[in-house]
């Protein structure tokens, strides 16, 4: 089976990206495993440090593993999303994670560049790999809020790189965390993107905060006593572009799995209300994720097919 070097490179080569989708139960990774199983995609699946104390370290692995020995013709990988500190990415990488994030993004840049070195030269006797982040989205970031977007400035995009010897970059070109992104029409700079990757030839970098927020999702919460009007978030077609024209090899997506999932459960609480066997709704939650994965995969990301 091809590994993870082999998609960071590939992916660029053939025009496509991976999904990073976060999971926080068995039910989210099975939806995530079951769509990738339909678009025949590889893929990333994360665990933020909440997560990661949600499920327990315990627990995480063997989710894990169980799905790897389910779905062994997809190829996936357990990513630790916005590691924060050394600790953090030391204890994934003791555990078997196959790639962390250290997110040093909201400290000084010396500082950011010491951060993640440390975490490279650990990660690498290991063979993991090390995704790092230069510029802040705004939004929230486990821990961490932001109130506006502070782009990836390109000539230290490459200084980092090339101080770090990091695998991957988060990039900062417009996109935010969670389910308000834009006031008005979503844009990204792609004209910071392009900059960056005439500094960073063939590197791969990674877009967070790129959910899109299904309209049709936020419709059916609102609808079944949710309150998120006004929830917006990137166009697919920006990231259809991102996925193709652009060296952006990992796409990050936790929000829209998360309104998927409530949208399937409120819908279904709300016309079967004798119903208390979890099973029943987890299992809707299940296939829809699954269909949402899929679909993102395919006609967005341009995945399918790929393993
Ligand atoms: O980028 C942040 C992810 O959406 C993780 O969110 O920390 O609430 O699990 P979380
Ligand atoms: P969204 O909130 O847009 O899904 O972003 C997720 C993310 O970047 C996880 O790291
Ligand atoms: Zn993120």
């Amino acid at each position: 089976m091809k590994d993870l070097k082999f998609y960071m490179q590939d992916s660029i080569k053939n025009h496509y990206a991976l999904g990073a989708y976060n999971f926080v139960n068995m039910e989210m990774l099975k939806g995530i495993c079951q769509g990738a199983k339909i678009s025949k995609s590889p893929f990333l699946a994360s665990v933020s440090e909440g997560a990661l104390e949600y499920m327990g370290e315990n627990f995480v692995l063997p989710i894990f593993n169980s799905a790897k020995k389910e779905f062994p013709e997809i190829p996936f990988f357990l990513h630790l999303d916005h590691g924060k500190s050394f600790e953090i990415c030391k204890k994934a990488i003791d555990l078997g994670f196959n790639s962390v994030m250290i997110d040093g993004s909201s400290l000084p840049f010396e500082e950011n560049i010491a951060l993640t070195k440390k975490v490279v030269d650990y990660a690498h006797k290991k063979n993991v790999f090390v995704e790092a982040e230069l510029g802040v989205l705004a939004g929230i970031e486990d821990n961490v809020k932001s109130d506006k977007n502070i782009f990836t400035n390109p000539l230290k995009a490459k200084e980092f790189v090339e101080k770090t010897n990091c695998d991957s970059l988060a990039v900062a070109i417009g996109t935010s965390h969670g389910a308000y992104k834009f006031k008005g029409k979503s844009t990204l700079r792609f004209d910071i993107l392009k900059e960056i990757e005439e500094k960073l030839p063939n590197f791969p970098l990674v877009l967070h905060g790129a959910s899109s927020v299904p309209q049709k999702y936020v419709e059916i919460i609102n609808n079944y006593g949710g309150k998120i009007e006004g929830a917006v978030g990137v166009d697919e077609k920006l990231l259809q572009t991102a996925s193709t024209e652009h060296n952006i090899y990992k796409i990050n997506t936790d929000t829209d799995l998360r309104l998927a999932y409530f949208a399937t459960l409120r819908k279904h609480l709300a016309e079967n209300p004798q119903n208390f066997d979890l099973r029943k709704f987890n299992q809707v939650a299940i296939k829809e994720i699954a269909n949402f994965v899929a679909d993102k995969n395919a006609n967005v990301f341009n995945s399918a097919n790929k393993i």
